[in-house]
Order: structure tokens, then C-alpha cells, then sequence
């Protein structure tokens, strides 16, 4: 029997792949130009790491974690989600003494043993983006600034955006008091999953998805109502620069995230196109978390985006495999050999170029010339060469020329590029 991947761990193939690396593409453009800079971290962490600072009682840390001892003993877990990871390496390396203010992105995979489903696997890639040092309201709306315009300039139709605060150590504790309270009055109405986490993770039980939970807490306080006068002048300053900059937003008090470090600003981008998973990315505030991972007393903001989510919602606009700009056909041995040679010169300077390597019919390689929607095909048989010409079809103009083989590569190289410059190519 052939082996096959894992279980929610999907390959992403040539036709798919284009659709990736355009995504991938501008978010190095976009986030370049708002003075970002790329961070690689590695994709095993020790477990320790991810307790800590996505939080011992929520869903991922209880239930999600890929975690196994290695050989010397130590727990390790691949890494659920990038904020952490980004946060120690800043605290390893201390960044922070080479600039007070650091604007970090990352691109990768990252891991959840989940129930898989439609835009929602247990391997999936993320892009994120995470901002440390500055505690200005002004900065939590130039990175929605910046998330916006990279859904904008990527053509993702019909998100979102939603916001809340969820309020900061001075006034969460209180808050939650008041939501066990609440919860305490509704408790044979939740599930068992809330029945258990309600006073250990109240807050998630506002954010679950069974309809009996739902309705038993559509009256339940909101965090909001109880932010304290720092956490709720940030949230006003945030929304007042969403408005400056005519960004468009919600704001949803009853959001609540999945990981513990949120303080005040939290946000999602939702999407009505996938169903259940509508989360496109999501993000916020986390003023205590370096502190808590041993770092100096920092505020961090950030966010990452779902890139398997983005790629559904592109699905219909597949982005088409680029087209050679030249066919190499031959005819008998001295033509293949000299076309091969030319094929790799041409390819060595930069220009996409096919040719069929095993001895196959004029007509066959004709054919997949046609396959790959080429620009043209060089005809090369052995009289010709012998006369040192060859037959050049142009494939958009249907045309055909005879060609002289002295300097060819030359013109052929000039004609592309100056057709290139001229598509902005
Ligand atoms: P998160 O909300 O857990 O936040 O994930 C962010 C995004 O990753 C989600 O909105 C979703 O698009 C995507 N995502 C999450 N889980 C899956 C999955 N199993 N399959 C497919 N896509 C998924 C974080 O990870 C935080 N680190 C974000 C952040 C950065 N906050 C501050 N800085």
C-alpha cells in the first residue's frame, strides 16, 4: 500500500502554490513599506514556552499541542502560533537594546491537533506581524492600517473587521468576578465543556459555539462596560484613529480570543465565505507578555493571518502557471544537442524556456509546446541547422519566420526583455 500524508496536513501543489506565493509576495511588499522586518524562528519550541504564555487552560495548550519528549527528555512542542516564539527570540537576542521600538513579521507553518474541516487543518501557515515597544493607541490602529491594505491590495473580497477591548490586569479581574456570577445563574444550560472552564477560563464560554451557551449567555456582562479609565480611553483613542485613517469596523463586544495574553485591544477579521471557520486573522494587544517571559516591561501588539483561508477565498481567481517565452523543437540528434545547449544559456539568463528532453515526434513536442501556452517555438532540424537558420513561430500571431541561428540569442534575449519592460513585467 502507498503511504499517504497526514491526516489534516495538506501539500499545496503547482497551481495552488501561485495563489501562495502572490500572498506571500505581498505581505513582504505591504508590510516592507510599513517598516517591517522578517524574523525566522524555528518551528519546535520547548512546551514550557507555550504554557506559559498562550495560557495553561485554553484550548490549545489543553487539547491542541503536538508535544513529545526528544531524546534527551525534554518536552518539546511544534508550535502552535507564532506570537510566542517571535517574543522569546526577542527576549534571547535582546533586540530591544538595539532598538526600543521593533516591527517584526513572520511567514510559516504552524501546528493544532484540531478536528479538521474546511478551512481548518492541523498543519496551516500563517503570516504574522507583531509590533513591540510602542503602548500608543496610534500604533494598534496603524497596524489594522496595515492589515487592511494587505487584504485591499490582495483582492480578498468581503472581510470585516471587528474589535474589542478586553481590558488589562487593573480591571479583567474584576470583570471576570462578575461573569462567574453571571455564569453561576445559567450553569445546568452550558455544556460540559463550559460547565468545567467557568471559573477557570470564564471568558470562553462568551465565544462557544453550542447554541445552549449562547443563548444562556446573550445577557452576560460585557468587558467593555467595566474597562478601567486607561484601558478605556486606549480603546477610544484606537477607534478615533480608525476613523482618521477611514478604516471601516465593528465593534463586538462579545469577542474574546483563544489565547490568554490579550490585554485591551483585541480584533478579527471575519468573513461570511467559509463557513463556521470566518476567522481570516486575528490579533491584539499583549502588554504583559514579555515581561512575563522574562523581558523587560514592554507592550506588544500584533497579528496573524490565515493563509489556507485567504487561498479558499482566492480559489475562483486561480492565478495561471507563467508561460514560457520560448518552445526549443528539434529534429535528429545535432539539432537536439544544440537546442539543449541553448535552452540552458537562455535559462541561465533568467528567461523561461522548455523543451522536450526525450526524442519524441515533431508533432508531440508541438503539442505540449501548445500545452504550455508558450510564446513562441523555435524549429531547429538538421538541414537547417547545417545552413545555420532555424523556423521561429510566433504563437499569439500565429506567424512564422526563418531565423538566423548567428546572434539569435542575442535578439531573441533583447525582444524579450524590451516586451517585458513594456507589460511592466
Ligand atoms: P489565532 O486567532 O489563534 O491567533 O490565529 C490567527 C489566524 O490563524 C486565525 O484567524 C485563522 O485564520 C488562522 N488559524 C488558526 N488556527 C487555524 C487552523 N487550525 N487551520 C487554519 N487556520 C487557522 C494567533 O495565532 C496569534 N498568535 C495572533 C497574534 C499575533 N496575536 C498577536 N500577534
Amino acid at each position: 500500500m502507498s503511504i499517504t500524508g497526514i491526516k489534516g496536513m495538506n501539500d499545496i501543489l503547482p497551481g495552488d502554490v501561485e495563489t501562495w506565493q502572490h500572498l506571500e509576495e505581498q505581505a513582504r511588499r505591504v508590510f516592507g513599506a510599513f517598516g517591517y522586518r522578517e524574523i525566522r524562528v524555528p518551528v519546535v519550541e520547548k512546551t514550557e514556552l507555550f504554557c506559559r504564555s498562550i495560557g495553561e487552560t485554553t484550548d490549545i495548550v489543553e487539547k491542541e499541542m503536538y508535544t513529545f519528549s526528544d531524546k534527551g527528555g525534554t518536552s518539546m512542542t511544534l508550535r502552535p502560533e507564532g506570537t510566542a516564539p517571535v517574543i522569546r527570540a526577542f527576549i534571547q537576542h535582546k533586540m530591544y537594546a538595539q532598538d526600543p521600538v521593533s516591527k517584526l513579521y513572520y511567514i510559516g507553518p504552524m501546528f493544532r491537533h484540531e478536528r479538521p474541516q474546511k478551512g481548518r487543518y492541523r498543519q496551516f501557515h500563517q503570516i504574522g506581524a507583531e509590533v513591540i515597544g510602542v503602548d500608543d493607541p496610534k500604533i494598534d490602529a496603524q497596524v489594522l492600517a496595515m492589515l487592511s491594505h494587505y487584504f485591499i491590495t490582495t483582492n480578498i473580497p468581503d472581510v470585516t473587521l471587528q474589535i474589542n477591548s478586553l481590558g488589562c490586569p487593573e480591571c479583567r479581574p474584576g470583570y471576570r468576578e462578575s461573569l462567574i456570577t453571571f455564569l453561576e445563574q445559567y450553569l445546568s444550560a452550558l455544556c460540559a465543556d463550559c460547565q468545567r472552564r467557568y471559573t477557570s477560563n470564564p471568558l470562553r464560554v462568551l465565544d462557544c459555539k453550542v447554541p445552549g451557551c449562547k443563548e444562556a449567555t446573550q445577557a452576560a456582562p460585557a468587558m467593555l462596560d467595566s474597562l478601567c479609565m486607561g484601558c478605556d480611553t486606549h480603546f477610544n483613542q484606537v477607534k478615533e484613529h480608525l476613523n482618521t485613517l477611514l478604516i471601516d469596523y465593528t465593534v463586538n463586544p462579545r469577542m474574546v480570543r483563544g489565547l490568554d495574553y490579550y490585554t485591551k485591544t483585541t480584533f478579527e477579521m471575519v468573513t461570511g465565505s467559509l463557513g463556521a471557520q470566518n476567522a481570516v486573522a486575528a490579533g491584539g494587544r499583549y502588554d504583559g507578555l514579555i515581561s512575563d517571559l522574562g523581558g523587560p516591561e514592554l507592550s506588544g501588539i500584533g497579528f496573524a493571518i490565515g493563509l489556507e483561508r485567504l487561498a479558499l477565498m482566492l480559489g475562483e481567481q486561480s492565478i495561471d502557471p507563467p508561460r514560457p517565452e520560448l518552445f526549443i523543437a528539434t529534429l535528429g540528434e545535432a539539432a537536439t544537442k544544440a537546442g539543449f545547449a541553448m535552452l540552458t544559456h537562455l535559462q541561465r539568463q533568467g528567461i523561461l524556456v522548455e523543451m522536450e528532453y526525450t526524442g519524441k515526434s515533431l508533432k508531440a513536442q508541438l503539442r505540449r509546446a501548445d500545452k504550455l501556452k508558450t510564446r513562441r517555438v523555435l524549429i531547429l532540424g538538421e538541414d537547417e541547422l547545417a545552413r545555420g537558420v532555424a523556423q521561429l513561430r510566433h504563437m499569439d500571431e500565429s506567424l512564422q519566420e526563418e531565423v538566423n541561428l548567428e546572434g539569435l540569442e542575442v535578439r531573441l534575449l533583447s525582444k524579450i526583455h524590451g516586451e517585458n519592460e513594456i507589460l511592466g513585467a
